[in-house]
Order: C-alpha cells, then sequence, then structure tokens
C-alpha cells in the first residue's frame, strides 16, 4: 500500500501539473483576454468600426488586413506582409477574409445608423472602400458578430429545421455569391469524399504543413501575445509549452489521423454549405467573403455552430472535380463550410486595433 506520504507527494505532483496546465492554457489570463476581446464598442467611432470587422472570420487568423479613415468612410487595405502562399497562392482567402471584414464592419456602421457602400479598387492595390452614408438600421445579424465562432469539434447529429436552412441560404446571398446548402448523406458523403482526397494531398506537403505550424499558437500566452493565429484549445487541442507543440505536431500530422478527424467532423454535422461566385477573380471573392460571413452570422443567431472544411476548394484539380460534382458550370466554389450543432468552443484572439490602423 502506498504511504499517506507518497500519496501526498503524488497528489502535489499532480496539481502542480494541473495548475501549470492551467496557466499555459485557458488560465485566467486568456478567458479574461477574450472576454475583453469580444464584447461591445462604440460602433459610432472608426475604433469601432474597425474593431467589428477584426472580429471577421479570417484565413488561418492571419488578418492580413489594415483599416485607414478616408474621407468618407473606411477603407480596408490587404496586408500582404501576412499572406499565405502555400495554402493561399492566388490570394482568394486574403481577399474572401477581407469580404468577411468587409460585411462586420457594414453591419456595424448600419447599426450605429449608418448607411453603406462597398466599392472594390484593383487599380490601388485591391484595396476596398467602404463610404459611409446616413439611413442605417441595426439587424439581427449585427448583434450575432460577438456570438459567432469557428466551432472545430464534433457536433451532435441533430438536423437543422428547414425554416433555419431556408434563413441560412437567404442570409448569404449577396451580389455575386450565395451559398449551396447539401443535407441529404450521399451528397454529403460524395463531397466529403472529395475533402479527404485533398486533405491528403496538403497534409503531405512539407511547405503546407510548415505554413500551417507557423500559424498554431500551442498554448494561451503564445495565443496572447501575438494576438493572432491559430490557438490549439480553440481546435480541441491540449495546450503545451511551444516547443512540445512543435514537436508533437510534427509526428502527430499525418493523413490518416487528419481524414480520421475530418470524415468524423463532417459526419456529425447536419450539413455542408459551399459558398460559391458568379465569377473567380478578387471583386467576386470579397463578396463569397462576405456570404460567408453573413452565413456564419445568421448561423450563430439561430444557435447553429460552423467551420470551414476548405480543402476541396484549395487544391485546384479537386475544386474542379467539386465545381463539376456540385453542376456549377462556371461559377467558383469558393469556400466549404459544415454546420450543426455543439457547445462552444474557446473564443480565438485578434490584433489590437492600433496594430491594424494605419492613417
Ligand atoms: C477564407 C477563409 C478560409 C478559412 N479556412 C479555414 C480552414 O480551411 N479550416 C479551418 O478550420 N478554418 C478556416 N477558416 C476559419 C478561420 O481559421 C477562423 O475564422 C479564424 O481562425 C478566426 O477564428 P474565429 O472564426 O473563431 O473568430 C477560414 C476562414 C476564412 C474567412
Amino acid at each position: 500500500m502506498p504511504s499517506r506520504r507518497k500519496l501526498l507527494v503524488a497528489g502535489g505532483t499532480l496539481a502542480a501539473a494541473g495548475a501549470a496546465a492551467y496557466m499555459l492554457t485557458r488560465g485566467p489570463g486568456y478567458d479574461a483576454a477574450t472576454a475583453t476581446l469580444w464584447s461591445p464598442r462604440d460602433a459610432a467611432t472608426f475604433d469601432g468600426l474597425v474593431h467589428y470587422a477584426s472580429l471577421a472570420a479570417n484565413s488561418h487568423n492571419a488578418q492580413a488586413w489594415r483599416f485607414a479613415p478616408t474621407g468618407g468612410g473606411v477603407a480596408i487595405l490587404p496586408d500582404m506582409t501576412r499572406a499565405l502562399p502555400v495554402a493561399d497562392p492566388d490570394h482568394h482567402h486574403l481577399f474572401a477574409s477581407l469580404g468577411c471584414a468587409a460585411e462586420n464592419l457594414m453591419l456595424a456602421a448600419a447599426a450605429a445608423g449608418r448607411s453603406s457602400a462597398l466599392a472594390y479598387r484593383p487599380e490601388e492595390g485591391g484595396r476596398i472602400e467602404i463610404a459611409l452614408g446616413q439611413n442605417g438600421e441595426a439587424g439581427p445579424l449585427f448583434e450575432a458578430i460577438l456570438e459567432r465562432q469557428s466551432t472545430r469539434s464534433t457536433y451532435d447529429g441533430r438536423p437543422v429545421p428547414t425554416a433555419d436552412l431556408a434563413a441560412l441560404e437567404a442570409a448569404a446571398r449577396v451580389d455575386g455569391a450565395e451559398a449551396m446548402l447539401i443535407t441529404d448523406a450521399a451528397s454529403i458523403a460524395r463531397v466529403l469524399d472529395l475533402i479527404l482526397a485533398a486533405n491528403a494531398v496538403q497534409v503531405a506537403d512539407p511547405a503546407f504543413a510548415a505554413e500551417l505550424k507557423s500559424w498554431l499558437r500551442f498554448n494561451a500566452r503564445a495565443a496572447i501575445e501575438t494576438g493572432d493565429g491559430l490557438y490549439a484549445a480553440c481546435a480541441g487541442n491540449p495546450p503545451l509549452p511551444s516547443f512540445l507543440g512543435g514537436f508533437i505536431f510534427n509526428r502527430l500530422f499525418t493523413v490518416a489521423s487528419e481524414n480520421d478527424r475530418y470524415a468524423k467532423q463532417v459526419r456529425s454535422s447536419a450539413g455542408l454549405a459551399v459558398i460559391h461566385s458568379a465569377q473567380d477573380d478578387p471583386r467576386h471573392w470579397v463578396q463569397a467573403g462576405r456570404s460567408c460571413q453573413r452565413f456564419a452570422l445568421q448561423a450563430a443567431a439561430l444557435g447553429i455552430r460552423q467551420a470551414h472544411v476548405n480543402q476541396a476548394v484549395e487544391v485546384v484539380s479537386i475544386r474542379t472535380q467539386l465545381q463539376a460534382l456540385l453542376g456549377l458550370g462556371n461559377r467558383r466554389p469558393d469556400m466549404v463550410l459544415r454546420f450543426g450543432y455543439a457547445p462552444p468552443m474557446p473564443r480565438s484572439m485578434r490584433r489590437p486595433a492600433a496594430e491594424v490602423i494605419v492613417s
């Protein structure tokens, strides 16, 4: 029988390990930081608008954006120093992410009584200009900005009611882009096959893995310090010291384990949403981003979770197969999301407004 002293020592060691894990993980620091971040601001101010825009979904949480005041509104500028050359060589996701931010910004402006009009300016480095006018109206999607999150867990398999599917479809319809919802098991299985085929290509590519790893934040301290990237706990992974996280990633990031995880996640979902757009150019990528953000906000408003599973649109040869499978003709499949029901996950971080505002 272990002595009382040994038990006390073992208990102490466990407690210390638990305390260390807590400090590294979602200790009070991380929860406080995200609670402050995901809270309301005054949407009538420029900083308030930037705050709401920055809470948008964006690829790898790289936040490849900058915001500048203009005479009559706000300009959103691409930050190419934060581009993802391997996962996103044509900058499609970068411009879609700017579209997500633009949508949040316009909804926030409306909540402060301002109307808005978006113009994409390819001749000026691909900046987006949002002109603000009078007579905006607050809407339910604005209220959902602070609720939305990418929920990368396994869902509970419950179907989404038909009326809610119609609301999701309607919310995602913008000029030039919309969502196709797929809820029958056979069609989901066919798209899943393409997701897994594309995932296998990406996971086996050392350059893809290295780029992804550079955006992983293995513990709360790293996530808070950088204010960007993909924090382990947001994907349901245990937080670890950075060196250990990197070591384990190198060993566990395999085609078999990643495909197994994605297959379970998709099969647990109520359906898939494919955002598709009328043309394959940056102007439409921005619109696809707006559509995708509106889909996610409407989902949040209805208590529906969602997460991206974009592999099949990121590998060009497989994107062509997806386009044919869905009968999209010349329309570009821009993003694929799964949706369904699950408890919330930890929130993600953002950089402070001061770091993304330029004059
Ligand atoms: C264009 C685009 C592509 C994305 N691709 C993926 C993806 O392939 N896998 C994934 O898990 N999340 C993806 N995301 C979600 C982002 O990683 C997520 O928005 C970001 O980490 C911030 O987290 P949040 O959405 O919870 O605020 C994508 C988002 C956008 C806008």
